[in-house]
């Protein structure tokens, strides 16, 4: 379908085959991979894809049968999480996932509506979509169950980084919210965010942000849901989901788990409350899901957390990532179009592009430009947020010092062209 789209449409990338941070095209050339934030531990990493060969070998069938790799894998999880999140759902997809927590917060909490981030994007369903601004926002538009709250951007938002608290200041706009929804007899079910909005231009939520808006969701009865799809998994380095960002004693009611799961094999998860559970239960309506949970994917998905701690790759995270940002700070001081190196954690890190110091208009062409010249010294990194301005690293997370050093050098070559010859007209094809 021509819906379906294509990085660098006007001269895509054929590739064949992958290893670690690394893709190969159909020529032999060699890319390095800034983006996919699905191969985790790496592109076809051997101890998965031997898993995976594994179990295919034994047994593949699905959830109405014991297998002890189900219950080890939710054991597993349940360890890197807080005790109260000790349910759990296996599924195919974040989306899946996704739509599972809002049916689990609805039947627990009997209420109907959904809070979210503005820009946020929760998933292809149609329920998703409905509770994802970034979509919805140029279809039929907004749902009257779903309510839009301003984004914590302390670089571009309405409470920018010399506000004293713009933790409070964001959570009392959820609150206000909240007030206005029940004035209007409305009832709260969900309050929905990724953990780091990353659609949103790779934000980083100021401390303290989610304690506060949890106490205004649960006075309200309602149930706070922690996207932890693209961001979960150690990615942030020195904890292994993004909510711990917010402090050790936050706790999400339900956390949906999905692309770095099974490192480019398709498992998804959500984790809950046994209140939560037992409420979803209590309908007597069965749940069943096809290929969630079986065998093969919780054996890939046991082996992605076995790499992630055999090959200390939070800490990796954090040490390479500490390193990138550093190099980026340089090029800041360096070049007046970076605008914001957000305060990354791990290998989350958003570098956002500006056309001018003051308004901090975003500079979309000249995003889409730098990393279109990026493309073609065969490094692949993408851009987000709402003005598409912000590059956006998630690398696999054996990312290098090295490539690290080699990104930032490029962008520095390319900028320096750019601020030399003024432009960031579109460039032709590939040569
Ligand atoms: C934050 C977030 N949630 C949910 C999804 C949906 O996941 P999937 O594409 O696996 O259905 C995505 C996918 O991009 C996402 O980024």
């Amino acid at each position: 379908s021509s819906s379906c789209k294509l990085f660098f449409p006007e001269d895509p990338v054929k590739i064949v085959r992958a290893k670690g941070q690394y893709i190969y095209d159909e020529h032999g050339r060699e890319y390095l991979d800034c983006i996919n934030n699905v191969s985790h531990v790496g592109h076809c990493h051997p101890d998965v894809i031997k898993a995976a060969h594994e179990q295919n070998q034994l047994l593949n069938t699905n959830s109405r049968y014991l297998h002890d790799n189900l219950v080890d894998y939710a054991k597993r999880l349940s360890k890197t999480l807080p005790e109260k999140l000790c349910t759990f759902y296996f599924l195919n997809s974040g989306s899946e996932a996704n739509d599972l927590a809002l049916r689990l917060a609805r039947q627990y909490t009997k209420h109907e509506d959904i809070i979210v981030l503005d820009h946020a994007y929760h998933g292809h369903l149609t329920s998703l979509i409905d509770i994802s601004p970034y979509k919805f926002r140029n279809l039929e538009g907004q749902k009257e169950w779903v309510h839009v709250a301003p984004l914590p951007d302390t670089y571009r938002g309405i409470y920018r980084e010399d506000h004293k608290d713009s933790a409070l200041a964001y959570a009392n706009e959820v609150k206000k919210i909240i007030e206005q929804a029940q004035k209007r007899g409305r009832k709260i079910a969900a309050f929905f965010v990724e953990s780091l909005p990353s659609v949103g231009g790779q934000i980083i939520p100021p401390a303290g942000y989610f304690h506060k808006i949890a106490e205004h969701v649960h006075q309200a009865g309602g149930v706070f849901v922690a996207d932890e799809i693209q961001i979960g998994f150690g990615r942030v380095g020195k904890c292994f989901w993004a909510f711990q960002l917010q402090g050790q004693d936050f706790v999400p009611d339900i956390i949906t788990m999905g692309k770095p799961m099974g490192n480019g094999h398709p498992i998804a998860c959500v984790a809950t409350t046994k209140e939560i559970a037992e409420a979803f239960a209590d309908t007597g309506v069965e749940y069943f899901n096809t290929f969630g949970g079986n065998p093969v994917s919780c054996a890939i998905g046991l082996a992605v957390l076995d790499v992630i701690k055999k090959e200390h790759l939070q800490a990796h995270a954090t040490q390479v990532g500490n390193f990138l940002m550093e190099l980026l700070n340089q090029q800041k001081i360096k070049h007046p179009i970076i605008g914001d190196v957000r305060r990354g954690v791990g290998l989350f890190i958003g570098v956002d592009l500006i056309k001018d110091q003051e308004k901090r208009t975003p500079a979309t062409e000249e995003a889409e430009y730098l990393i279109t010249r990026l493309k073609r010294e065969y490094i692949l990194l993408s851009t987000d947020g709402p003005g598409r301005n912000v590059l956006k690293f998630k690398p696999p997370l054996c990312f290098t010092m090295d490539n690290a050093k080699l990104v930032v050098d490029k962008m520095d070559e390319i900028l320096t062209d750019m601020e030399r010859e003024n432009t960031c007209e579109p460039i032709g094809k590939h040569h």
